[in-house]
Parts: structure tokens; C-alpha cells; sequence
């Protein structure tokens, strides 16, 4: 018997969770060849202006942002990476990358005893603001679930996929990893006693019309600098508009009142204080805005910026105005618009 097979066998030990229908098609199976399991996760866009860790959206596949992982299960212990589209500057080592951490948690909360082969092919570009490290966590959790016969839902998920936040931002906020898993529009609020993780998720409806536009300038933020950024306390004012504004925001996503929802995503409380990240961030907020979007912000802690827009050609003016600012500040950058990812069951 193979060293694979003999990883099978104890992965059988953990029926509870389902894999056993998995694990008898690879007994049945003559040569120990790898089998691979693929997941995709998207680009998403946290924040939303003044939703600073609640709010986040996932953008369509069609514009093709994102991450993709592959995975094989191996023997227990044996554990390897390959990582590309990162112009090698992520790390391979399976203990310091989000997307093999996330697998492994994975893999440990279902109790299988198996390591993995794994590669993850990064389709977006890291400390963009676009959910980079979320995609890499959310791929590989899918894959990994999935490749022991997909014991977890995607909502189980996310609690391993924020592992792969804090490892990476140095913080679990969900507001990329949930989106990733579940698409559409989600808000995220702390709740010690909401199950399985603290955390309740509430879908938002997402207006037929709404289109996103975002613009990946050629400059890098690490979220952890952008966090850093952060003062621990804010006015009271600060507050209560922000509060005011999510209000506004999630209000207008139930009635579908686009111009209100733009309103909303007016933000006070961490976008100032990020602003001098990002070059040209002000003028590109501006110009988009004169082009008819909705509203304007960073996307999650940026660079990149997001435009909400009242369909298509709206989106699109406002990609332009977008990466026509950026030029005039001196900044390279691209635009992709497009609809919300659906939701995920
Ligand atoms: N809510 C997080 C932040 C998102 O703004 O720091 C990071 O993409």
C-alpha cells in the first residue's frame, strides 16, 4: 500500500464530516496519482466608504480579478506550495502563507489528518486594496473544503478564511474573506454570541442597476501600514455621521435608491486619515464624481479606489475619470467595471 493510500484511511476516520464518500472513490483508485481540486475567489471591495470593517461586496467573475487555488491531498505532514503571478514575492514556506494556513485550518477543524500540495495562481496585485490575501484565504479554504469532501458551508468557512487575514493585515476583520466566500453584498457585525464564529453576516439586496468601477493604481499600501494609519479614537461627531452614512447606505440597498446610496458613501472616519497613502486619491475622488458616479471611496484600505454607478456607461465614465486623474497625479492605473458578484449558496 502506498504512503497516499494509507493517508486516505485516516482521512476515512472522519465520516462525521463527510469525507468518507470522498475517500472511497481515491481507495477505488489503481495508481496514487494526485488528484487536484480547484477553487476561485474574487476581488472585493471592503469598506464602502464609512463601512470600515462591516460592510464589503465581491466582484464579479467577469472582470476577472482574482485568486485560484489548487489543491491534492498528500500523506499527513507533507505540506508544499507553489505560488504564482506574485513576481515571487510571496512566501512558499506553508507556515508563512495566508492561502496554505487557511488550508490547513481547514483541514484541522475537520479533524482529517493529511497534508496538501498546493498552488495558488494570484490574480490580483498584493497590497492593492482589492482583497488580495482575502482571495488567496477564500480560494484555498474552498479548495481545501472541498477536496475532503466539502464538510463545511461557505459561511463555516469564513472563520478560517480570517485566520489568513490576521496572519496577513495582523487583524481578522471579515469584511474581504466573507465576501469572497459568499458574494453579493454582505454586512459584518461583531456578535459574541452569534454562531459558529461571533460574527453575523446579513446579506444586502444588490439594485439591478448598481455597477462598481474600480482603478488599480500602479502604488502599494500593506493593510497593516494602512491600519497603523488609524487613530484609536475618534470624535464623537465622527462617529455619529459614520453611523448616520452605513445608516444611509443600507437603507438605500433595501429600497433601491441609488442616489442615496452614493450619499452614504460618504466617509469621515478612516478614509482622511489614509488619504495621504494614496497619491492623487483626492483629485481621482473628484473627477469620478464629476463624471456622474454615485459615490467614491477607497476600497478597503486601499489603493485602489471603488466608483458605484448607475449602470454600465455610468461605470465606465467613471473608470476613465478615474485613471485620467491618477495620470495627471503622476500615478499609472487601471480600471475594470461591472456588476456584484451573485450570491454564493
Ligand atoms: N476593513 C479593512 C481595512 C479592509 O480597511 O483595513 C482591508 O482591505
Amino acid at each position: 500500500m502506498t504512503r497516499f493510500h494509507r493517508a486516505t484511511i485516516r482521512i476515512g476516520g472522519v465520516a462525521e464530516y463527510g469525507a468518507s464518500r470522498y475517500v472511497g472513490e481515491m481507495s477505488m483508485r489503481a495508481a496514487p496519482a494526485l488528484s487536484w481540486t480547484t477553487a476561485f475567489a474574487p476581488a472585493t471591495v471592503a469598506n464602502l466608504g464609512p463601512g470600515f470593517d462591516i460592510l464589503g461586496l465581491a466582484l464579479d467573475d467577469a472582470l476577472g480579478l482574482g485568486d485560484t487555488c489548487e489543491v491534492a491531498l498528500q500523506p499527513a505532514g507533507q505540506w508544499s506550495l507553489e505560488v504564482t503571478g506574485d513576481g515571487g514575492r510571496l512566501p512558499t514556506d506553508p507556515a508563512q502563507n495566508a492561502a496554505a494556513v487557511v488550508a490547513r485550518a481547514v483541514l484541522e477543524r475537520a479533524g482529517v489528518q493529511a497534508g496538501l500540495a498546493m498552488r495558488l495562481h494570484k490574480g490580483l496585485p498584493l497590497g492593492s486594496g482589492l482583497g488580495s490575501s482575502a482571495a488567496s484565504a477564500a480560494s484555498a479554504a474552498l479548495a481545501a473544503n472541498a477536496a475532503i469532501g466539502a464538510p463545511f458551508t461557505r459561511r463555516e468557512l469564513v472563520a478560517q478564511g480570517r485566520v489568513g487575514e490576521a496572519l496577513c493585515a495582523g487583524s481578522p476583520h471579515p469584511d474581504n474573506v466573507a465576501p469572497a466566500l459568499l458574494g453579493g453584498i454582505l454586512l459584518m457585525a461583531p456578535d459574541p454570541d452569534a454562531l459558529p464564529d461571533g460574527l453575523q453576516i446579513v446579506r444586502l439586496p444588490v439594485p439591478e442597476r448598481l455597477r462598481v468601477a474600480v482603478v488599480i493604481p500602479e502604488l502599494e499600501v500593506r493593510t497593516a501600514d494602512a491600519r497603523a494609519a488609524l487613530p484609536k479614537h475618534v470624535p464623537v461627531a465622527d462617529a455619529v455621521t459614520t453611523a448616520a452614512h452605513v445608516g444611509l447606505m443600507v437603507s438605500a440597498l433595501y429600497e433601491g435608491d441609488l442616489a442615496r446610496l452614493g450619499l452614504g458613501t460618504r466617509d469621515v472616519l478612516h478614509q482622511p486619515y489614509r488619504a495621504p497613502l494614496v497619491r492623487g486619491f483626492v483629485a481621482a475622488r473628484a473627477a469620478a464624481l464629476a463624471s456622474g458616479a454615485l459615490g467614491v471611496g477607497l476600497s478597503g484600505s486601499g489603493p485602489a479606489m471603488f466608483a458605484l454607478a448607475d449602470g454600465d456607461s455610468a461605470a465606465h465614465r467613471a473608470g476613465e475619470a478615474l485613471v485620467r486623474s491618477f495620470a495627471e497625479s503622476g500615478v499609472v492605473a487601471t480600471w475594470r467595471a461591472g456588476r456584484i458578484a451573485p450570491p454564493q449558496p
